[in-house]
């Protein structure tokens, strides 16, 4: 496995795959990998002939108050995992390359971008879509992987792709758990015992508006009502927000019919946890 640190050593070798007819499957990450990245460097190692992992802590997405500083970074380590996996690149581009001086193009999918957890973190959702288009243009993928963990991230950049008919297929697999359900995150090392043991409850509520659909419940203010209150019954978590939208928009609904994502996200002390899930409502 190798490791490439420049944007033109990357795109010579995507260019040398891409003319001996070898497809590309291609893993987009910030890196301290967990089993939640590995699954999707598992699935593109199967389907594709060259796997390539990029690690890159996209400074664009961090709004002024969020943990750009203190979110952790270990390339050995997750060049090791990534090897592990079959990997056959490791794309650990510096900022100063993504973005040197002068570089002030933007990407932007409107309307999408702005609600849920883009009107949270102002900006964010640009500086996933300014990167990963980026990105796309110089590893050149056949297929790129992405997590229904971040369900918002993945339909915005399937939009994306379609509105700039980015010769690329977006793949999204499903989220990869803990124990208690809790889904595996890069910001959960920071969580203290305590707020590790309270997290959990998350899913749980998620699975709990899961089984009131499958018992009838049809009010989408009643089943955010209930989200809420298991939520709260743990002290440290503070919920932000709960929403049902539409599987495919991300408008909320007002009645529950279709194919629907209940997303919720949460502040646990310093953490901000986010979680989802699709229900297909007969
Ligand atoms: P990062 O948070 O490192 O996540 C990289 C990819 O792994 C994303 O597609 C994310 O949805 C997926 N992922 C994270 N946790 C997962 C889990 N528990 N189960 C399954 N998949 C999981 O998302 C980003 O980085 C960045 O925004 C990026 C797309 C790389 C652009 O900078």
């Amino acid at each position: 496995m190798r490791v490439i640190r420049r944007v033109k050593e990357m795109v010579k070798a995507a260019e040398r795959w891409r003319r001996r007819g070898a497809t590309i499957g291609f893993v987009p990450t910030m890196g301290a990998l967990h089993e939640g990245h590995l699954s999707l460097i598992r699935a593109a190692r199967r389907e594709h002939d060259v796997v390539v992992v990029s690690v890159f802590v996209n400074p664009l997405q961090f709004g002024p108050t969020e943990d750009f500083a203190r979110y952790p970074r270990d390339l050995p380590r997750d060049a090791r995992l990534a090897a592990s996996e079959g990997t056959d690149v490791v794309f650990a581009p510096e900022a100063s390359e993504m973005y040197p001086a002068g570089c002030c193009t933007r990407v932007e999918v409107e309307g999408l971008s702005h609600r849920l957890e883009g009107a949270m973190r102002p900006g964010h959702f640009r500086g996933v879509t300014t990167v990963v288009a980026t990105l796309f243009h110089i590893v050149q993928p056949t297929t790129a992987y992405f997590g229904q963990k971040d369900y918002q991230q993945a339909a915005i950049i399937k939009r994306m792709v379609q509105d700039l008919r980015l010769p690329v297929r977006v793949r999204v697999l499903p989220t990869i758990r803990e124990l208690d359900g809790l889904a595996m995150s890069s910001r959960h090392a920071s969580l203290s015992q305590t707020e590790r043991r309270q997290a959990g409850v998350l899913f749980r509520a998620l699975t709990s508006a899961e089984d009131a659909i499958h018992d009838g419940e049809r009010d989408p203010h009643r089943l955010r009502r209930r989200i809420s209150r298991l939520i709260q019954q743990q002290p440290r978590l503070r919920v932000q927000a709960i929403a049902i939208v539409d599987a495919v928009t991300l408008e909320p609904v007002k009645a529950l019919t279709g194919r629907v994502a209940i997303l919720v996200a949460a502040r646990l002390g310093r953490t901000r946890l986010i979680d989802n899930l699709l229900v297909d409502v007969t």
